[in-house]
């Protein structure tokens, strides 16, 4: 038997929904647990908004290493601290961090001093700096081992736990319990059940603490990962998923948000599980207002080619048609968007990711939603048969940014959540030889360096002080740097550590200073 009972159980939740009409106005609560109300996040009676950074690794540092970096975070005006509360292993290492051994079917917790006892001295001292955590219990994304191997390869050139995507996770899972597919793990029971105790061991473990900001259910899910997809994934298979995972977390903690982590992508025309009732929410009066409309796919091609117009006369304007100017990977010109099954749209509004954010923002136990922006990775719109010259190339990516902030925040609005980027970033020239995407293993793998000339430093600040404005002016509620660098402290970097660009954290000052002075 696969999902038929939770499938049962998932049915009863949307038709006993589906009978509540949204209201307005709840009593404003003065609890020092991160709660919403409409699109504003509510710390102890008065909205919050924020400029956060992720540091996965935090757990994995020496405690006055961890200190050092959340003092330093904490100075620059940082109020939440993403970071990764699972840390999967297939068998116990030698030596390192590791929180759960998944082994052949079975799963135990490692309680020790390089177990949860580091996650717990990371809250703690999180909490002397007044720090929240934003705390994800898997992740989507897994390293690359050899095709014949079983187990992870030996031949990294990279150290466990440095990369993000090495700290175990659904494929771990899924490969440890048997199964084939990546999206097994949305799927079969044992898994789901393996992934839900570990869960309810972290979640109560600090149920009762303000200062973790709230559950983030998986880094980034999709139907795909380093596992092949079943071919049968689909966008509502992980939206069912997310429903039966919000609602065990809320039933083992009811004081924390239970966030998606999804990555944003959309499916302008995909079944929902969870429909928007209409007409949308209305944010109470106490909330400034945002765009609550709906993105049809017309409004997007048509925002589109206006960008597309102006990007051109822009370009025009300042003489950067030319091919010159500095090359980066990120744009929005891509071989990959012509093989795209809805290319007027493209794969982040299509669907073919495998997610439909709005459709898991809009289940009633998910507190708000989530957004990331790599442009290194991933195409943002479609192709863009105008944008000719490299400098050019630049303005679009950090253009094709604004437009995807815009519509994130959008979509939070027609939803009548919050929604927070969970994480953006640009490589440098100076990062460029650490670039490693999150869904590959080490700095040597051939896809890693399939380009990598970076942007400026100048051009990193002047891309994420555009972004950081956008989301502040859009309401967004969360805004996220991705990835922490420590100058005096090792720590790792995959191509996005700040550590080599004193300017980003001045960015994130000057951004968090702007909020501080707004509230
Ligand atoms: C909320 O109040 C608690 C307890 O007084 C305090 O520790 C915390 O810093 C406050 N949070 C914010 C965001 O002001
Ligand atoms: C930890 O274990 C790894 C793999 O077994 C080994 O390469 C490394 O040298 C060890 N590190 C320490 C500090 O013992
Ligand atoms: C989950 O925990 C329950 C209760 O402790 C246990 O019976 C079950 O075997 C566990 N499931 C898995 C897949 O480990
Ligand atoms: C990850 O890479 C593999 C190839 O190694 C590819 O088949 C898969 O589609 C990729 N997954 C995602 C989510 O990009
Ligand atoms: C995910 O996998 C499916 C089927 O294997 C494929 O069609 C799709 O393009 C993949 N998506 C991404 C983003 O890699
Ligand atoms: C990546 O770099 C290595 C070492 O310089 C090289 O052998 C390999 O061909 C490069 N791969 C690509 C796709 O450029």
């Amino acid at each position: 038997m696969k999902v038929s009972r939770i499938w049962a159980a998932l049915l009863g939740a949307i038709a006993a929904h589906a009978a509540i009409v949204p209201t307005t106005t709840t009593k404003r609560t003065s609890s020092p647990f991160v709660s919403s109300e409409g699109s504003e996040f509510v710390v102890n009676g008065t909205n919050f908004k924020y400029i956060g950074t992720n540091a996965y690794w935090l757990p994995t540092l020496q405690d006055d290493e961890i200190s050092t970096t959340l003092a330093k975070m904490a100075a620059t005006g940082i109020k939440v601290v993403r970071l990764w509360a699972f840390n999967d292993v297939d068998a116990v290492p030698s030596n390192g961090t590791y929180f759960q051994v998944i082994q052949d079917g079975k799963t135990s917790i490692n309680e020790g001093p390089n177990g949860l006892q580091r996650l717990d001295k990371v809250i703690e001292l999180a909490e002397q700096q007044g720090l929240y955590v934003l705390l994800s219990l898997t992740n989507n994304f897994f390293p690359n081992v050899a095709k014949t191997s079983t187990k992870r390869g030996e031949s990294q050139s990279l150290p466990r736990n440095y990369l993000s995507n090495d700290y175990g996770g659904m494929d771990l899972y899924v490969r440890e319990f048997g199964a084939k597919h990546h999206d097994d793990f949305f799927t079969e029971e044992k898994i789901i059940s393996a992934f839900q105790n570990y869960t309810s061991h972290i979640v109560s473990r600090y149920a009762d603490k303000p200062s973790v900001f709230s559950w983030e259910i998986a880094n980034g899910p999709s139907c795909n990962s380093t596992l092949p997809s079943s071919g049968s994934c689909q966008t509502t298979t992980v939206t069912k998923w997310h429903a039966t995972m919000a609602s065990h977390i809320k039933s083992v903690d009811p004081n924390h948000l239970v966030s998606a982590g999804t990555s944003g992508g959309q499916c302008l025309q995909c079944t929902k599980l969870f429909p928007l009732s209409a007409p949308s929410p209305q944010p109470s009066p106490s909330v400034k207002r945002r765009n609550v409309k709906q993105l049809t796919k017309k409004q997007l091609l048509k925002d589109r080619s206006e960008a597309r117009r102006n990007n051109r006369k822009r370009a025009i304007e300042e003489g950067t048609l030319a091919k010159d100017g500095v090359q980066i990977r990120g744009r929005w010109v891509s071989t990959a968007a012509k093989r795209q099954s809805s290319p007027e749209v493209g794969q982040q509004f299509d669907g073919s990711t495998g997610v439909d954010s709005q459709d898991i923002m809009n289940i009633p136990d998910v507190g708000f939603g989530s957004f990331q922006l790599f442009p290194d990775q991933n195409n943002y719109a479609a192709d863009d048969t105008t944008s000719t010259s490299s400098s050019d190339s630049f303005a679009n990516t950090v253009n094709t940014g604004v437009d995807w902030i815009n519509n994130q925040a959008q979509l939070g609005g027609a939803v009548g959540k919050p929604t927070i980027i969970t994480g953006f970033g640009l490589v440098t020239q100076g990062n460029a030889p650490n670039f490693v995407p999150f869904n590959s293993s080490s700095s040597t793998d051939a896809s890693s360096n399939a380009s990598s000339d970076g942007v400026s430093n100048d051009q990193q600040d002047s891309a994420y002080t555009t972004w950081v404005n956008t989301g502040v002016a859009q309401g967004v509620n969360g805004i996220m740097q991705y990835q922490w660098g420590q100058s005096n402290v090792q720590t790792p970097n995959d191509g996005y550590s700040s550590s080599s660009n004193d300017g980003v954290q001045t960015v994130l000052q000057n951004a968090a200073q702007g909020i501080a002075a707004d509230n």
